[in-house]
């Protein structure tokens, strides 16, 4: 079922311009994808996406294997919609509105997958154990996520006006290692990307519905954020800080 959160609506307000503003997106689709073209997968495939947004990630899954059997589910119905359309011609796919940490899709997949969308889970690890679950044997987990230093320059510039960021602290590098140790494999990429300002930045975090706030954040007056922002509008550099996660059931 689509939920009505916060962070849904903003998803679903964004669906029609989401492409346009999400190169990073794009690129972090891409890496994983390179990424699942290497994993030894059977034959035919049972493959289920969550979160796919617009379909980036979905598209890569569809050159796979063209016998591939793939689910593909996002919270936000306005994004499935984007993504069937996107996605119309393609043979072997189906799309269903689920949250990622309830799925609802039985078990028996060769490869569960997700881009950018484990950040946004209230739990994580419990996320990844569960998917483990739905695995078969010898079946692959294979996601990128956010780490700790995702938009570093924005956080310290809030810390140094006194401004909360209002963004989300996600699990680190070393906490992901700690939790799920070799053989799962977990790497990092820094993707830095630059604004025209940092006005330019908020405005792209909401073009693509990745604006929705911490639970409990109180947004900062209008004159505290303007001062925060000025003096930022001769480009504004913030990274994203991918990780990427890939575990084998046993
Ligand atoms: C940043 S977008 C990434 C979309 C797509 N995977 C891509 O690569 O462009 C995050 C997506 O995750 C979805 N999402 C967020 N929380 C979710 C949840 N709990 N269950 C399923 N989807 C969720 C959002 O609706 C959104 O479509």
């Amino acid at each position: 079922m689509s939920g009505a959160g916060p962070v849904t609506r903003a998803f679903d307000a964004a669906a029609s311009r989401y492409e346009a503003h999400a190169g990073p997106q794009a690129h972090a689709a891409a890496r994983l994808a390179a990424r699942l073209s290497e994993l030894p997968l059977p034959e035919a495939p049972r493959i289920l996406e969550i979160g796919c947004g617009t379909g980036f990630l979905t598209r890569h899954l569809a050159s796979l294997d063209p016998r591939a059997t793939i689910l593909a589910t996002d919270r936000s119905l306005a994004m499935l919609r984007v993504a069937r359309a996107n996605l119309a011609g393609h043979g072997g796919i189906s799309f269903a509105a689920m949250d990622g940490e309830r799925l609802a899709a039985g078990g028996g997949f060769d490869l569960i997958t997700a881009n950018l969308a484990w950040q946004w889970f209230f739990d994580p690890f419990e996320a990844v154990e569960r998917c483990r679950a739905l695995l078969n044997p010898g079946g692959w987990l294979a996601f990128s996520t956010l780490g700790e230093a995702n938009f570093a320059e924005w956080r310290a510039l809030c810390a140094v006006r006194g401004l909360p960021h209002g963004l989300r602290d996600y699990p680190s590098l070393a906490a992901w290692r700690s939790r799920f140790p070799a053989p799962c494999l977990i790497t990092e990429e820094r993707h830095p990307t630059t604004y025209p300002s940092a006005l330019a930045f908020l405005r792209a975090l909401r073009a693509i519905g990745a604006q929705a706030p911490v639970s409990g954040h109180r947004p900062a007056p209008a004159g505290a954020l303007r001062r925060v922002l000025r003096g930022q509008e001769a480009g504004f550099r913030s990274s994203y800080h991918f990780l990427h996660v890939l575990i084998q059931s046993y």
